[in-house]
């Protein structure tokens, strides 16, 4: 694989910091198709991310030692989802929109930062080569680019009922 290409937990940190970034574009613009631009990307690019970890990273790090993290992950992925689900069908200019996205982001500054950076990534680093993370990157990122083409943020409200299986 390509050197300059990050591994799996840089391609993961990355796209946390994009979700980031168009959490604050869509709570700062005053543009209404920029906001609707931004938020649908947002949607996308999150719903891709879940789902990519859900088929390919969390399989991959499940260990006895991960599981309990996993779990916890999962359920996360589910709260996330319902009101991403929730935000899809909103109008921007409801006043129930601003509400429900400062909750998304408190869940995933939980989610992305104090669990999977802080805690399940480091765990990764001793468990996995460097050869091994790479090459899953690869993989992650090859998914990850074929369902955001398929425009996952319409299946979000499919994805709801319970968290994804280990
Ligand atoms: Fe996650
Ligand atoms: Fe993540």
């Amino acid at each position: 694989m390509d050197e300059d290409q990050g591994d799996a937990l840089e391609l993961l940190t990355e796209q946390h910091d994009l979700v980031d970034a168009l959490i604050e574009m869509v709570e700062s613009s005053d543009d209404d198709e920029e906001k609707a631009a931004a938020f649908r990307e947002l949607a996308n690019q999150l719903a891709a991310h879940a789902a990519m970890e859900e088929r390919l990273f969390y399989p991959f790090v499940l260990a006895k030692q991960t599981e309990p993290l996993l779990r916890q992950s999962t359920e996360e992925h589910l709260a996330v989802k319902r009101v991403l689900a929730d935000l899809i069908e909103l109008d921007l200019d409801d006043p129930q929109f601003a509400a429900k996205l400062a909750v998304m982001k408190e869940e995933l500054r939980h989610h992305e930062h104090d669990e999977e950076e802080d805690v399940l990534f480091p765990i990764v680093r001793r468990m996995a080569s460097k050869e091994e993370l790479l090459a899953l990157g690869g993989e992650m990122l090859a998914l990850f680019e074929a369902i955001l083409g398929t425009e996952p943020s319409d299946r979000v409200a499919l994805e709801t009922d319970q968290a994804a299986p280990l």
